[in-house]
C-alpha cells in the first residue's frame, strides 16, 4: 500500500518549506493523491530526505536523553541521541534507497503484466498463444501473492534485527588484522576494542599522548571528548583520528596499529591505588588495585606484573583480571616465611588507599589467539589467578570453541567458598561451552587420569597450565607423550 505524507510533514521530512513542495508540484515533479504525497515520489526528489528538521523527532530525542539514568550501564547501552540520529538518518538514506528500487521493480512488473496482455491479443499461432497466456497467469499469480503477503518473511526479519542492531551498534573492522568488533552506547572506540579482547596501541586513554591515533579509511566518526594531543591539519585530512576520544557513527574500516605479542607492548610504571583486600584463607590474600583514570596497564591475558611497596618489597605476580578492565587489576598473594611484600599485607602494614607501584607487563603465558581450539586449562592452587585472565579474555574474544577448566585446590580448599569459587562456578551456570571439573583433594595421576580419560585425543586441543613445577611439569610430559605438539602447550609455573 502506498504510504502518503501530508505537505507539511513532506516539507519537514524533505528539510525544505512548503512552498517549495508546491512549487514542485505545480512543476508536475510531484503528484498528490487528495493533498498528500506518495512517499516514493518525496524519496525520488528528495533522495536525501533528512531528518534534521524534524522538530517531533528532536524533541523525543531530548525527552528520553533526560530520562535516561546517569549510570554508567546506561550509558553503555544506548549510544547519544547525536549518533543516534546520524545512523538513523543513514538508515533513512538506505531504506529510500531500497523503496526507490523496489517501486520500480513494480512498475516494471506492472508494464510487463501490459506487454503480455498486448502479446496475447496478437499472437496468431496456438503454442505461442498459450506460452503466453500460461506466463501471464504465471505473473499475476504471483504478484497477488506479493500483495497479500502480510507478515515479515525470515529473511526481512533478519533485516529488520540486522537495522535494530545497526542503529544501537556500529561496527569496527581493523585493517591490516582484518579484526572487527562493536562500537555500543557512548564507548569510544578504543574502550570498545579493548572489551572486545583486541590490543590495538593506546597510552593514556585520555587524549593526551597520541599513542592511540589510527585513520579512517571508510565511515563517519564523532568526537565525543576533547583531547589535547594535536592533531596536524595533513593528519586530519588523511582521516586520522585519537580512538581513545571518538565513537563510531557507522560501520568503520579503520587502520590501526595493534599488539600482536607480548612483545609489541611496552613496558609501564603505573602508580595505583590499593582499593581492597580480602583474606581468602589464613595463607591467602586477593588485592584489588586501580590505576589513574588517565594511565592503565596495557597488559596480554596471562601475564604478571611487578608490584612495589612504598617499603621497597616487591612480589612478581599473575595478573588474576581481565585486559578488557585494564584499570581494575587483581592478584592472589601468598603468605611466605621470608617475603618482605607478604609480611607487610598480612601484617596490615599496607591499607585500602595505599599506593602500589605496578611495573609490567612481564612474562609469555599468553592465549593463543590465532586458533579456535577446545582449550583446557589445569590450575593447581593460587594456579587460577592467570586463569580467570586467560578465560575472561577468551570470552571477550568470542572466538574459542569450548573451555573445560580443571582446578585443584589441595590445602587451598578456602578458595571454593570464596570468590574465585563463584566466579567459575557462575560460568559453568551461564555458558553451554564451559566445563568446571573441581579436584580439591586430587593426587597428580588421579589429575592426570582425569585429563586424559576426558580428552582422549589431546594433540586436537589447545593446554595451559598453572601451578608448581613439580605439578605441571609431570603433566605436561604426559601430554608431549599422547602427541600434544608444543606449541599446543603452555606453562606458568609459580612458586609452591
Ligand atoms: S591513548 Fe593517549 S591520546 Fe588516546
Amino acid at each position: 500500500m502506498t504510504q502518503l505524507l501530508s505537505l507539511s510533514r513532506s516539507a519537514r521530512l524533505a528539510g525544505v518549506t512548503r512552498a517549495e513542495i508546491q512549487r514542485r508540484i505545480r512543476r508536475g515533479e510531484l503528484t498528490t493523491f487528495e493533498g498528500e504525497i506518495a512517499v516514493s515520489d518525496l524519496l525520488r526528489v528528495f533522495p536525501q530526505v533528512s531528518l534534521d528538521n524534524d522538530d517531533a523527532l528532536e524533541r523525543v530525542q531530548r525527552i528520553k536523553a533526560a530520562a535516561l539514568p546517569r549510570s554508567h550501564e546506561a550509558d553503555t547501552v544506548l549510544p547519544s541521541p547525536e549518533v543516534l540520529v546520524s545512523r538513523l538518518k543513514g538508515m533513512s538514506e538506505a531504506l529510500a534507497a531500497k523503496v526507490t528500487a523496489l517501486e520500480a521493480a513494480q512498475a516494471l512488473l506492472d508494464e510487463v503484466a501490459v506487454r503480455l496482455t498486448n502479446l496475447e491479443q496478437v499472437a496468431s499461432q496456438p503454442a505461442l498463444l498459450a506460452g503466453i497466456q500460461e506466463l501471464a497467469d504465471w505473473l499475476a499469480q504471483n504478484r497477488q501473492a506479493l500483495r497479500e503477503r502480510t507478515t515479515l518473511d525470515r529473511k526481512a526479519q533478519v533485516l529488520a534485527r540486522d537495522s535494530l542492531l545497526r542503529l544501537m551498534a556500529a561496527s569496527v573492522k581493523v585493517i591490516p588484522s582484518g579484526r572487527d568488533f562493536l562500537v555500543e552506547g557512548n564507548e569510544s572506540i578504543l574502550e570498545a576494542s579493548v572489551r572486545a579482547g583486541l590490543h590495538l596501541a593506546y597510552g593514556c586513554a585520555s587524549g593526551n599522548c597520541g599513542s592511540c591515533k589510527a585513520r579512517v579509511i571508510s565511515g563517519e566518526v564523532r568526537k565525543i571528548r576533547e583531547h589535547d594531543y594535536p592533531l596536524s591539519g595533513r593528519e586530519k585530512e588523511m582521516g586520522y583520528v585519537l580512538t581513545c576520544a571518538n565513537t563510531a557513527v557507522t560501520d568503520l574500516v579503520l587502520e590501526a596499529a595493534e599488539a600482536l605479542s607480548v612483545d609489541d607492548l611496552p613496558r609501564q610504571e603505573i602508580r595505583a591505588t590499593l582499593r581492597a583486600r580480602e583474606l581468602l584463607s589464613p595463607d591467602l590474600m586477593s588485592l584489588h588495585l586501580q590505576t589513574p583514570r588517565t594511565q592503565s596497564l596495557r597488559f596480554m591475558a596471562g601475564q604478571r606484573a611487578l608490584l612495589r611497596l612504598e617499603d621497597g618489597s616487591t612480589a612478581e605476580l599473575p595478573i588474576a583480571s581481565c585486559p578488557c578492565d585494564a584499570r581494575n587489576l587483581h592478584f592472589l598473594v601468598r603468605r611466605r616465611p621470608r617475603s618482605p611484600f607478604a609480611a607487610a599485607l598480612f601484617g596490615n602494614q599496607v591499607r585500602p588507599g595505599d599506593l602500589i607501584l605496578i611495573e609490567g607487563p612481564l612474562g609469555r603465558f599468553v592465549l593463543d589467539e590465532t586458533t579456535s581450539a577446545p582449550a583446557v586449562f589445569v590450575a593447581f592452587g593460587a594456579g587460577i589467578a592467570p586463569m580467570r585472565s586467560l578465560i575472561e579474555h577468551g570470552l571477550s574474544l568470542d572466538s574459542i570453541e569450548a573451555f573445560h577448566l580443571y582446578w585443584q585446590t589441595s590445602g587451598d580448599d578456602a578458595l571454593l567458598g570464596q570468590e574465585p569459587g563463584r566466579w567459575c562456578r557462575a560460568l559453568q551456570d551461564a555458558l553451554d561451552n564451559f566445563r568446571l571439573t573441581l579436584l580439591p583433594d586430587a593426587g597428580l595421576p588421579e589429575v592426570r587420569e582425569r585429563l586424559l580419560t576426558d580428552h582422549p585425543e589431546p594433540a586436537s586441543r589447545r593446554f595451559y597450565l598453572a601451578g608448581p613445577a613439580g605439578s605441571i611439569e609431570p603433566l605436561a610430559a604426559a601430554l608431549r607423550e599422547r602427541g600434544v605438539p608444543e606449541h599446543r602447550l603452555s606453562l606458568e609455573v609459580l612458586d609452591d
